[in-house]
C-alpha cells in the first residue's frame, strides 16, 4: 500500500490509525480528507509528518471536492468520517444522514470513477442492536441488523451501500465493526474521556439509567492494527467483527476507572436514562482471529492506564475541546453546567 486515502483523520480513531499506518509503513503516502466537524482536531495531528501525510479540509458530500482530491493510483479509502455520537443522533438525525449515508456513497462512486483498489467501512457493532442481558449471546458476522438509534441505522444504512457498490460494480470492498473504543485524543462527549475530563476536574460522574448497560471496550490502538490487518489481508466483499473479548458494564467501568484515579464513588450522578438505549454489546472476534491472525495487544488494565496517563498529562487538549460549543452541548443534554475552568 503506498497511496491511502484516510476520511475523518482529524478525529479519535483515524488520527490514531494514520499515526499507526506512518509507523508501521514508512513510505506510504496519506490524503487525510477531513470537514473539521466539532469532533475533527487539527490538535490531533500535532505531530505528525508533514512529508507523508496530506491534510485536505473538505466535506465528503462535496463530490467535486473528493474528486478533486481523491488521486489516481490510490491504493485505498479507509472510511471513519462520519457523525458518531448517539446522543446527538437522538436529539437530530439530519446529520447523520447526510454524512453517514450521503457521504459514503460519494466516496463509493469516487472509488469507481478513480479504480481504487480497496474500499474499507469503519463500522460498528451498533448496526446489530442490542443483545439480551444474560452473557449467553455474541455479536457475529452473521447476526442480523438490528440498529436501534438514528446513529446506528445511519452506519447500517452506509454498510448496505458499500455491500451493493461490491455486489452490483463488483468494488472491492470491506466492512469492519467494531465495539466500544478508548484512548487517547477521543472527544470528551463519550463515555470514557467524558468520566476521565470530569473526575479530574472533581465534577460530577453521570451514568444513565441503571448503569448495568455493557459495551465491549477495545484499545483504539488495537482496533487500529485490526483495520490496517484487514486491509492488507481480508477478503473482498467480506465483513469482519473487531473486539477485545472485554465485555464490561459501565457502572464496573466508571468505578474502575475513579479507582484508578484515587476519586471518591461519591462523583457518580445516576441521570436519566437515553431513550432506545441498548443493553449489551459483546463481541466474538474469532473470525478475525482464526482468518486473519489479529489479536489485541492491550488489556483492559494496560490500555485502561494508558489512557489515563494521557489524559492526566494533557489537560490542555481536554481544556480546548470542552471550550465553546461543548459546554452549550453538555447543559442541554446534561442539565448542568460544566465548571468554568479547571479545579483539579
Ligand atoms: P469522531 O467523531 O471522533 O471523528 C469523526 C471525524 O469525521 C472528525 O474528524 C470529523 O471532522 C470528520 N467528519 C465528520 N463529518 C464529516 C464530513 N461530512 N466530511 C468529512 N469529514 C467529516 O469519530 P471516531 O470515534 O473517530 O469514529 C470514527 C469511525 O469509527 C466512525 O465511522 C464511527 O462510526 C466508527 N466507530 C467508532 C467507534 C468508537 O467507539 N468511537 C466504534 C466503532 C466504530
Ligand atoms: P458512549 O460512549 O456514548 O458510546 P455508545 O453509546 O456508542 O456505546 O456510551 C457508552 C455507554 O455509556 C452507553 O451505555 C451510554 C453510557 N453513558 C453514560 O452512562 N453516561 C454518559 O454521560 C455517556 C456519554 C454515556
Amino acid at each position: 500500500m503506498k497511496k491511502l486515502f484516510v476520511t475523518g483523520g482529524a478525529g479519535f480513531i483515524g488520527s490514531a490509525f494514520i499515526r499507526l499506518v506512518l509507523e508501521k509503513m514508512p513510505s506510504t503516502s496519506i490524503t487525510n480528507f477531513d470537514a473539521l466537524t466539532y469532533a475533527g482536531n487539527r490538535d490531533n495531528l500535532e505531530d505528525i509528518d508533514s512529508a507523508q501525510h496530506r491534510f485536505i479540509h473538505g466535506d465528503i458530500c462535496d463530490r467535486a471536492a473528493v474528486m478533486s482530491a481523491l488521486e489516481k493510483n490510490t491504493d485505498a479509502i479507509v472510511h471513519f468520517a462520519a457523525e458518531s455520537h448517539v446522543d446527538r443522533s437522538i436529539a437530530s438525525a439530519d446529520a447523520f444522514l447526510r454524512t453517514n449515508v450521503l457521504g459514503t456513497q460519494v466516496l463509493l462512486d469516487a472509488a469507481r470513477a478513480r479504480h481504487v483498489k480497496r474500499f474499507v467501512q469503519i463500522s460498528t457493532d451498533e448496526v446489530m442492536g442490542s443483545l439480551p442481558d444474560d452473557d449467553a449471546e455474541y455479536f457475529t458476522e452473521s447476526s442480523p441488523f438490528a440498529p436501534n438509534s438514528p446513529y446506528a441505522a445511519s452506519k447500517a444504512a452506509a454498510e448496505h451501500l458499500v455491500r451493493a457498490a461490491h455486489q452490483t460494480f463488483g468494488l472491492d470492498t470491506l466492512i469492519t465493526r467494531c465495539g466500544n473504543n478508548y484512548g487517547p485524543r477521543q472527544f470528551p462527549e463519550k463515555l470514557i474521556p467524558l468520566l476521565l475530563a470530569n473526575a479530574l476536574r472533581n465534577e460530577s460522574i453521570p451514568v444513565y439509567g441503571d448503569g448495568l448497560n455493557v459495551r465491549d471496550w477495545i484499545h483504539v490502538d488495537d482496533h487500529c492494527r485490526a483495520i490496517l490487518t484487514v486491509l492488507e489481508k481480508g477478503r473482498a466483499g467480506n465483513v469482519y467483527l473487531i473486539g477485545a473479548r472485554n465485555p464490561r458494564r459501565n457502572l464496573d467501568v466508571v468505578l474502575d476507572v475513579l479507582h484508578q484515579l484515587g476519586k471518591p464513588s461519591s462523583l457518580i450522578r445516576h441521570v436519566k436514562d437515553r431513550s432506545g438505549h441498548d443493553r449489551r454489546y459483546a463481541i466474538d472476534p474469532t473470525k478475525i482471529e482464526r482468518e486473519l491472525g489479529w489479536q489485541p495487544a492491550e488489556t483492559w488494565q494496560s490500555g485502561l492506564a494508558k489512557t489515563i496517563l494521557w489524559y492526566q498529562k494533557n489537560s490542555q487538549w481536554i481544556e480546548r475541546t470542552r471550550s465553546g460549543a461543548y459546554r452549550e452541548y453538555y447543559s442541554d443534554q446534561y442539565g448542568t453546567e460544566l465548571a468554568p475552568k479547571a479545579a483539579a
